[in-house]
């Protein structure tokens, strides 16, 4: 048993975080998380209220474990105002906030009495969930998959874990099995986030291609880049960008922030250069991160859980032999 200061917080039985990951990570994958001892997170992002709403009260019904929910709080978020009112009105016990001015939302969930996770990715952000008292901070390094600041995982990790004087710090970016984890724990991290280990699980509903080529990824063909965020009509924070596994499409666009903007900008529909079958590529945005160098498989998400668990417990103990 890795027995930490998150897991006695939230009642888990690991210290593992599944991350919210859009729509794709939806109740079956956040329950089957839960059911296996970590903490499962629905994600909203391209959701809308409504759906959000069904996905709550479906994790509800499905697990009586703890769970949290995802919320980004930059101000372009579609529905973000909508997604806060409403998971405060649900009462949901957790709630884990990402990207731009969490600062008013985690006031309000803080006042609401809910336990709250904030993602940070620079060292003025982790002061700020500190000071709002976050009950957690999610250490987010520059490898993560999906949008990311650009500091490293490892430092940034250390230097968050200092300044939080016995706050939980997660470990989030390149943790793809049972090494991060121990690393993580390790270095005085409470638990650590996977999301790209997550994607390629059976219960993550996402497109097969992409899985595979997430499994087939030695990590070097990772892709940070703004451009990745032209197709959509919204503008993230501008010190997060988003992490693919370079695609042709995102091979050809590298780089060419405006120009595919201004390509985005002339379909009618906000989101039609996605749906466009004629583009040559079309759009292929495999969100992921470097940790796709450490998964070859697709595997049920609670095995996942397992597995990560068995091999920190195993690492954690031989390090025993490292000390005289
Ligand atoms: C496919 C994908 C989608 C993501 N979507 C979100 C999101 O909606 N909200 C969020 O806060 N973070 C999101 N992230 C980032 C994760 O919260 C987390 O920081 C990251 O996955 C950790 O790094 P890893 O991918 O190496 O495990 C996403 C990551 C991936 C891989």
């Amino acid at each position: 048993m890795l027995n930490t200061t998150l897991t006695r917080l939230l009642g888990i039985e690991h210290p593992i975080i599944q991350a919210g990951m859009a729509a794709e990570a939806g109740p079956d994958l956040a329950v089957a998380v839960s059911d296996a001892g970590g903490l499962g997170t629905l994600g909203t992002i391209a959701s809308t209220p409504d759906r959000v709403e069904a996905a709550i009260a479906r994790t509800r019904d499905l697990t009586g474990r703890p769970f949290s929910v995802n919320l980004v709080t930059f101000e372009t978020a579609p529905f973000r105002d909508e997604l806060i009112d409403l998971a405060l009105r649900m009462n949901v016990p957790n709630v884990t906030l990402s990207f731009g001015d969490f600062g008013p939302a985690l006031a309000r969930f803080k006042a609401a009495g809910a336990t709250v996770l904030v993602q940070v990715q620079d060292a003025a952000q982790a002061r700020a969930a500190l000071a709002g008292g976050a009950d957690v901070v999610m250490a987010q390094g520059a490898e993560a998959g999906g949008h990311t600041g650009q500091r490293g995982t490892l430092s940034f990790a250390a230097q968050v874990i200092e300044m939080a004087d016995g706050v939980p710090v997660v470990v989030a970016g390149g943790v793809g099995n049972g090494r991060g984890l121990a690393a993580a724990l390790a270095m005085g991290a409470a638990g650590v986030v996977m999301g790209t280990r997550f994607k390629l699980s059976h219960e993550y509903a996402g497109r097969a291609d992409q899985k595979a080529a997430i499994a087939a990824s030695d990590g070097s063909d990772t892709l940070a880049d703004l451009a990745n965020d032209a197709v959509l009509p919204f503008t993230w924070p501008a010190n997060v960008r988003g992490r693919v596994i370079r695609t042709p499409f995102a091979s050809l666009w590298e780089g060419r922030t405006d120009e595919l903007r201004a390509k985005a900008a002339t379909y009618a529909q906000p989101y039609g250069i996605l749906l466009d079958a004629t583009l040559d590529p079309p759009v292929n945005l495999n969100w992921a991160g470097e940790s796709a160098a450490l998964m070859s498989e697709e595997l049920p998400a609670g095995e996942i859980v397992q597995r990560t668990v068995a091999e920190a417990e195993t690492l954690l103990r031989s390090l025993n032999s490292v000390l005289h």
